[in-house]
């Protein structure tokens, strides 16, 4: 991967298991609900080699990171987040820049995630990055009967698709 510097001044760099301890701290403060512990981290990182992961790091501090999943046709996004005093900098649109050149270096056709239904400012940066609603995971998340929305991102470019019906 190549290192690159976002708006903000936070440097993308490949995660490592050094940085675990940093990622259980934030996880409680960024998924209340469904806190990554650093057991799930270790597993993500040693056992899972369809995924990859990276940091976005500021000043020697971990403040914001995402995650996929590449394994085919479809690649999904495993986890993106932003520390909050880093947020609305637009670090968030960096790492999703990040996960869709993953997606299409491994070529991959479709791009996919789910997102809460009351996580505005998300579905906000995925409707802006070009994700569009596929589908919806009624009651999904527990607790609080929340909604699942299941929305995908075409990486490839549809009017280049030599198998579509030409009329002449
Ligand atoms: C979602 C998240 C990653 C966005 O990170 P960010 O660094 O603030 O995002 P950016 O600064 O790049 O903003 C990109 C776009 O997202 C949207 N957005 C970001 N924060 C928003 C907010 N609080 N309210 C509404 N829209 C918001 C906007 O459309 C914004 O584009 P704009 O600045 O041109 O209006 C961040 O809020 C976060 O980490 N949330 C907690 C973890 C989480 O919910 N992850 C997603 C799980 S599905």
């Amino acid at each position: 991967m190549t290192p690159g510097v976002t708006q903000p001044g936070a440097t993308l760099r490949e995660m490592t298991w050094r940085d675990i301890p940093a990622l259980t701290a934030l996880e409680p403060v960024l998924f209340a609900d469904d806190a990554w512990s650093g057991q799930t981290w270790w597993a993500e990182l040693a056992e899972r080699p369809r995924r990859r992961y990276v940091v976005g790091e500021r000043d020697g501090a971990v403040v914001g990171y995402a995650g996929i999943d590449c394994g085919g046709e479809v690649a999904d996004v495993m986890t993106i987040a932003v520390a909050p005093p880093m947020r609305g900098q637009g670090l968030g649109s960096t790492l999703m820049g990040w996960l869709v050149s993953q997606a299409r270096h491994v070529g991959a056709e479709y791009l996919m995630l789910e997102v809460r239904a009351d996580n505005t400012a998300a579905q906000r940066l995925y409707a802006a990055a070009g994700f569009s609603q596929l589908t919806v995971r009624r009651k999904y998340y527990q607790p609080g009967d929340v909604d699942a929305l299941i929305l995908r991102m075409p990486l490839r470019d549809l009017s280049d698709d030599s198998t579509q019906d030409v009329t002449t």
